[in-house]
């Protein structure tokens, strides 16, 4: 058997290949939308297990592998409804998992676990997300957006607003930005900055990093801004999430007030961080990025089952 393609961190992507995800995202959009008819996955099988709450990330999954004629196997409340009940250990369940399908997409509350579960795993494993760790297939879905919204990466300004230190996708975003010539501004309280880590680790690789508790002067200069649910299940005690909820809101005023194309960006779900009268504006992107989930995994699917070469 030749080497597993996981996908667990955005650290372990090039450019290149990156780059070669995008491209193969944007060309399956006739299929994503159900107007091709496509057999690439015909015969293989996907596994979602999800060990915390999703609607986006397990179900355009699901639509992804669907899209290309595989076939979903699905457990949404893992906690509950499988035998971790019973006090099954992950690596147990991904074993016996990886014998009913060709690829596994794991969403799991503890940093790490996507690694471990690709230790113990014979088919690949995507990392739909582990605790406060990182979500790779979300960074890369929030580029192939970024760069259907703006036309390009590289030379743009991108804010990240909310709450950094409980976000995974902050890190994973910031590991794959930091392989373009971006600008990255992180605003958030004090108390919800990204770790050191990942700060050094972007430094590392040549991406400037401002880090800021203002979102106006960001709303100002920003191409993109991207803004985060504070993740309070993530949070110590109720008390710790009261002092920085609702931290930051951005309404049609505050977009507007910029005078110039912006593009904003959410993961979603949104609370009360974006204001509904953001909804219409042309540069609000957020269900467009959610639909292109749906393109950027089937991109990963078919990579990861090895049924196409990037370029
Ligand atoms: C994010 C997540 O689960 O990390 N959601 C998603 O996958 N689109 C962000 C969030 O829950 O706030």
């Amino acid at each position: 058997m030749g080497s597993i393609r996981h996908v667990v961190s955005m650290k372990t992507f090039s450019r290149k290949e990156i780059d070669g995800i995008l491209d193969l995202g944007d060309s399956l959009e006739a299929a994503a939308w159900g107007e091709k008819e496509s057999h690439l996955l015909a015969g293989k099988v996907l596994a979602t297990l999800f060990y915390e709450p999703s609607t986006r990330t397990r179900l355009s999954f699901e639509s992804a592998m669907l899209r290309l004629g595989g076939q979903v196997i699905s457990v949404a409340d893992a906690k509950r409804t499988s035998s971790v009940w019973k006090g099954e250990t992950l690596a147990d369940t991904i074993r016996t998992i990886a014998n009913y399908s060709d690829v596994i997409v794991l969403r799991h509350p503890q940093n790490g676990a996507a690694a471990l579960a690709a230790e113990v795993s014979s088919v690949p494993i995507l990392n739909g997300g582990d605790g406060a760790n990182e979500h790779p297939t979300q960074a890369l879905l929030d580029l192939l957006t970024i760069r259907r919204e703006r036309g390009r990466i590289d030379g743009l300004t991108v804010a990240l607003v909310g709450d950094h230190k409980h976000s995974r996708v902050t890190n994973s975003l910031a590991f794959a930005l930091a392989n373009y010539d971006v600008k990255l501004i992180l605003v958030n309280p004090p108390s919800l900055a990204v770790s050191r880590e990942t700060v050094e680790y972007v430094q590392g690789k040549g991406l400037s990093v401002e880090e800021t508790s203002d979102l106006g002067g960001p709303m100002k200069r920003a191409d993109v801004v991207y803004i985060f649910r504070i993740q309070k299940e993530r949070f110590a005690s109720p008390e710790e999430y009261e002092k920085v909820k609702g931290a930051y809101r951005i309404d049609r005023t505050m977009v507007d007030a910029g005078g110039r194309d912006i593009t904003i960006m959410h993961p979603m779900p949104h609370v009360d961080e974006l204001s509904p009268d953001v909804d219409t504006y042309p540069g609000a992107c957020y269900f467009r990025q959610s639909f292109n989930g749906v393109l950027l995994r089937m991109a990963l699917l078919a990579w990861v089952l090895d049924k196409v070469e990037l370029d």
